[in-house]
């Protein structure tokens, strides 16, 4: 097999920040059996992983092997009144899988309308928006062992799904690479969920489609977030932090306008945009670095930033944050 490494290449166009640092070798993968042969071939090299890019930033020149994963395809794999089984290959994009579902009238997907990244990415840190987790349609997935190249399907349960998180952040953190997922979804009349604030409030429908909520979440996305073809960014660059009650309770009482939503086992999530919207970062620029002028919890690229640059404000902000309010912010997105 003849496999067509390429020397030297920016990265720019290949991460939703736009940052432009270069890795030594990329290759594009389209199945996996060139996956497996390229990994057979770079046992032992630093690998980067890239799906749609869409959750890292890039700080310096990468000195590896940078794998983007591109195999398509989306296949029904049973059908009948209720539902659907859908197997989806790793390299489609996810919002494209969305848009697919809404034209069949598959539903459950509908909230995730928007967001960027790739369909094999999406487990990983357990996509989620408007009331809605990836966990909640998953089924199952394909991974690619990185040391063996063997295939493992990973059930609901092996994923250990969390907020923003799964096992492929933690205990198996680099050691497979998703190559196809698969999905439950229903037929109509659709469980919709328009429980989460902004959106019930938007829909006028009691009844409202699964198309209506997708336009919906469309709107609203558009509206709030900068498009990565415009403006580099990664989405939400902090996860909002967990709290325990008594922490929430005093922080409430100093500041009784937070917002708050109950979280698992009595403990209480809040939102990070506020606490940095509260310190005054939202729409702060520096250079071409900056906190987006309509949500704070995403960090922007204006044009020629640096990875180094982003990382900086990052931790600036994550310092005053600590210092302001006595809570230790975590980075949603992957800093390399
Ligand atoms: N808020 C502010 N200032 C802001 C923005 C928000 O004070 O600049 C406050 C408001 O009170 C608002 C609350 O924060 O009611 C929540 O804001 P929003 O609805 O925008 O949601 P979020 O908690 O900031 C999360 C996800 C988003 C997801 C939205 C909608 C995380 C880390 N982020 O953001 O996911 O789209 O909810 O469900 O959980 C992503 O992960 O990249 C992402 C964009």
């Amino acid at each position: 097999m003849v496999l067509n490494f390429q020397k030297d290449i920016s990265l720019r166009t290949y991460n939703t920040f736009g940052i432009d640092v270069k890795s030594k070798k990329f290759i594009g993968i389209q199945s996996t059996d060139v996956l497996k042969a390229v990994l057979a071939e770079n046992q032992g090299a630093q690998v980067l992983l890239l799906g749609g890019g869409s959750n890292l930033l890039l700080t310096k020149d990468f000195d590896g092997l940078t794998i983007r994963i591109e195999n398509r395809g989306i296949e029904i794999l049973k059908e009948d009144e209720y539902g659907a089984r859908i197997k989806v290959a790793a390299g489609e994009n996810w919002h494209d899988f969305v848009l697919w579902c809404l034209k069949k009238d598959f539903g459950g997907v509908e909230n995730l309308a928007l967001i960027p990244g790739s369909v094999g990415a999406a487990p990983i840190q357990n996509i989620g928006a408007y009331g809605v987790e990836l966990s909640q349609v998953f089924e199952s997935c394909e991974a690619m062992s990185r040391e063996t190249g063997e295939i493992k399907t990973f059930n609901k349960t092996e994923c250990e799904f969390g907020y923003r998180n799964s096992i492929f952040k933690n205990t198996l953190k680099e050691q497979y690479i998703i190559t196809s997922v698969e999905f439950n979804l229903t037929k109509a009349p659709h469980q919709i969920n328009t429980s989460y604030g902004g959106l019930s409030e938007k829909i006028e429908s009691k009844s409202p489609s699964i198309q209506t909520v997708a336009q919906t979440v469309i709107e609203i996305r558009s509206a709030k977030l900068p498009d990565p073809r415009h403006i580099g960014n990664s989405g939400s660059f902090f996860k909002n932090p967990v709290l325990g009650s008594e922490q929430f309770a005093a922080l409430q009482q100093q500041y009784p306008n937070l917002p708050h939503y109950p979280d698992q086992k009595g403990k209480v999530k809040i939102p990070a945009a506020w606490l940095i919207d509260y310190l005054g970062f939202k729409g702060y620029r520096k250079n071409d670095t900056g906190v987006h002028q309509n949500q704070a919890l995403v960090l922007v690229n204006y044009g020629n930033a640096s990875g180094a640059e982003i990382k900086k404000l990052a931790q600036q902000i994550k310092d005053k944050v600590l210092e302001n309010f006595k809570i230790d912010l975590e980075f949603e997105v992957n800093i390399l």
